[in-house]
């Protein structure tokens, strides 16, 4: 059952000159008016650039996150490069949060430059990250250190892409902690191409198409498709493959 966030809806007219006017979801909100989640894990699934990131960004910035990441309470800011799609965006909510995080893909490292900042001024800054600078870590250590001390249940968690900084079974661990963080409460709205991720027991599934987004179950995504035909024959796939004349972009992008 959702606890938190059950929807978002758009509301005001989205400029036309904007950047994000023709993306996948914003076409879909500008139509459906509302986005709902009804699963305590919520997947982006779909091809570079159509739109995950942006509306991720855009669903943190109007639940109050600090746009390019870290927990309610992060104030730091480099580039500016999120978009404004987040002051369109109402969140629908059952119940405040009390805790809260948004990995946003590009600015991992700016947070943890912000957080050995914060233990300057306060010596156990970092005891609720496990207690080790997050630069002092190797990427996927750091992010699992996040997760497993600073996550802590009854929360809202926005999660761009997490498995790019992990091992396969570090992955396997990043499932175990969504299985005991969800049990604890909390909600998941996470932009990824794992097809191991997104196999999360009752998870939902919104795949970003060109041609629009739907629900859909993860095997029917071509990351899953991809990825198991790859695995049960490589050889082939790579004959397959080097022999197409064409890009293969042609052949395997859609
Ligand atoms: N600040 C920006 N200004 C202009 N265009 C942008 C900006 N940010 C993103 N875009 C464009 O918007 C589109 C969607 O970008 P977005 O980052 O949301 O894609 P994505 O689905 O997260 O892709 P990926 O799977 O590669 O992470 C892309 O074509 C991108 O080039
Ligand atoms: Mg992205």
């Amino acid at each position: 059952m959702i606890k938190y966030l059950s929807a978002v809806e758009l509301h005001g007219l989205v400029p036309e000159d904007a950047y994000f006017y023709d993306l996948p979801p914003v076409r879909y909100l500008r139509e459906k008016n509302r986005m709902v989640f009804e699963s305590p894990v919520t997947f982006f699934v779909g091809e570079n650039g159509t739109g995950k990131s942006t509306l991720l960004e855009a669903i943190a910035l109007c639940c109050g996150f600090n746009p390019e990441g870290g927990s309610k309470h992060f104030r730091f800011s480099t580039e500016n490069t999120h978009s404004t799609l987040g002051e369109y965006l109402t969140p629908v909510r059952k119940a405040y949060f009390k805790d809260g995080f948004f990995l946003r893909a590009e600015s991992f490292y700016n947070m943890a430059t912000y957080l050995e900042r914060l233990e300057e001024d306060d010596p156990c800054a970092l005891e609720s990250y496990g207690g080790r600078s997050l630069h002092k870590q190797s990427h996927g250590e750091s992010f699992l250190a996040l997760v497993q001390n600073r996550f802590g249940g009854n929360g809202l968690y926005l999660l761009d892409e997490p498995e790019s900084a992990l091992s396969p079974s570090r992955l396997l661990v990043l499932l175990t902690e969504l299985r005991r963080l969800t049990s604890a409460g909390s909600q998941f709205i996470i932009s990824t191409h794992s097809p191991i991720l997104m196999a999360f027991p009752n998870a939902e599934v919104f795949l970003f198409q060109e041609s629009g987004l739907r629900v859909a179950d993860y095997r029917e995504t071509e990351h899953f498709r991809l990825t198991k035909q790859f695995l049960n024959n490589p050889e082939q796939m790579l004959h397959y493959l080097f022999s197409i004349e064409d890009t293969p972009e042609e052949k395997f992008v859609p």
